[in-house]
């Protein structure tokens, strides 16, 4: 198997035309992820030439394979405003270079180097265990913290973000850019937000990660501080598109307290330590139920939390009890998923987001 110094030494005769250079020298080529005997990578390009597309992936696959890979996986990515500055500046002759002052990028992207953000995905190793409700609360009570904050549902096609929050409102386009709907304090953008009546979405791969990669660099987001991300359950494609986009990313892991659901989000975990992002802790959601008596009784058994932070080598954030948020339809910001200050699931939020805050920024 090879390595990825090895592949990019394969791919250095590969020349793009606009530049006349070669891709590698360029670091046209990204994300370079080795699975098995299979390799998945990008490829930046500098306009949308079909032809050059099709002969870069014909060379990559035919050059590849000769090294023993199986299969090759080649996403093509536009450049960037900002990439397309950095690198103008990077092949400009030196003494050209002198006489142009560094011209800065118009707007901070918020993927770039340079970006100040922090990542923070919630991932789980199965559905229906309470990322969402995880992502949407733990934004708030960040957001309740005083911190900038914005979401990214990129759950394509199981978005669930602007209901759970109760956003009625469409993004607005102000000079052709998105902008992101705010609701208590917390900027949000969702695929729920561009499908007409409910409609599944319906979409392939590659249109997947173009969705996602809009949200990032055609969305304002203005200046927030955190963004977290509401991933769909399991290790699938999005998943790793978004390991790959924000390789920066730190991560969140939800679980139920059963032994089961642990053993299963340990495959996130898993994922997560082999790309490198860094687990900030676990969360135990449903963890138990408090009954009128003051009783605890725990309905999904005991102890997941705690085994798979240990398993994980990170810490068990929290554990949040079973309960609906006691919210009315007939509130001013009714939102069937955001629980009040004031509540004890509340409460445990503002302390989860409190202990984030000293962790990342002490
Ligand atoms: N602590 C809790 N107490 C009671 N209900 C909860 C709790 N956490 C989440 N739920 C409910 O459980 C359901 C699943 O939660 P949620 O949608 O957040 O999970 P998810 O992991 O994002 O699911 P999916 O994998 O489908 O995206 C929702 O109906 C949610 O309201
Ligand atoms: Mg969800």
């Amino acid at each position: 198997m090879i390595n990825k110094e090895q592949l990019l030494e394969a791919l250095q005769p590969l020349v793009e035309p606009h530049y006349n250079k070669s891709v590698v020298e360029l670091n046209l080529v990204r994300d370079v992820m080795f699975k098995d005997n299979n390799v998945s990578l990008s490829l930046i390009v500098t306009t949308e030439d079909e032809a050059f597309k099709e002969k870069a992936k014909v060379y990559i696959q035919q050059t590849l394979e000769k090294l023993g890979i199986a299969q090759v996986h080649i996403r093509f990515r536009l450049m960037t405003d900002y990439e397309r500055n950095q690198i103008k500046d990077a092949v400009q002759p030196a003494a050209e270079k002198k006489t142009q002052p560094i011209q800065p990028p118009i707007e901070q992207p918020i993927l770039g180097e340079a970006s100040t953000v922090e990542f923070i995905a919630v991932a789980s190793g199965k559905g229906g265990v309470g990322k969402s409700t995880v992502t949407v609360n733990l934004a708030v009570a960040l957001a309740r913290q005083g911190k900038k904050v914005g979401i990214i549902d990129a759950d394509i096609y199981g978005f669930s973000i602007p209901d759970m929050m109760g956003i009625e409102e469409q993004p607005k386009l102000v000079d052709n850019v998105i902008m992101p709907v705010e609701k208590f304090g917390v900027k949000v953008i969702s695929m729920g937000f561009f499908v007409q009546d409910n409609a599944p979405v319906v979409w392939r791969g590659p249109m997947l990660g173009k969705m996602l990669r809009n949200f990032f660099n055609e969305v304002n987001w203005g200046d927030v501080e955190y963004i977290l991300l509401d991933l769909p359950p399991g290790t699938g494609d999005v998943a790793l598109d978004v390991h790959q986009l924000i390789p920066q990313s730190k991560e969140v892991i939800v679980t139920t307290p059963h032994a089961t659901a642990a053993f299963v989000a340990a495959r996130a975990g898993a994922m997560a330590i082999q790309t490198n992002h860094e687990i900030l802790g676990i969360v135990e959601n449903m963890s138990y139920y408090e009954c009128k008596d003051g009783s605890i009784d725990y309905v999904f058994g005991k102890g997941g939390g705690a085994r798979l932070a240990d398993d994980l080598h990170s810490e068990l954030l929290a554990q949040i009890p079973l309960g609906a948020p006691d919210n009315h339809v007939s509130e001013i910001d009714y939102s069937p998923s955001v629980y009040k200050s004031d509540s004890k699931a509340g409460q445990i939020y503002l302390d989860m987001a409190a202990s984030i805050i000293t962790k990342l920024e002490q």
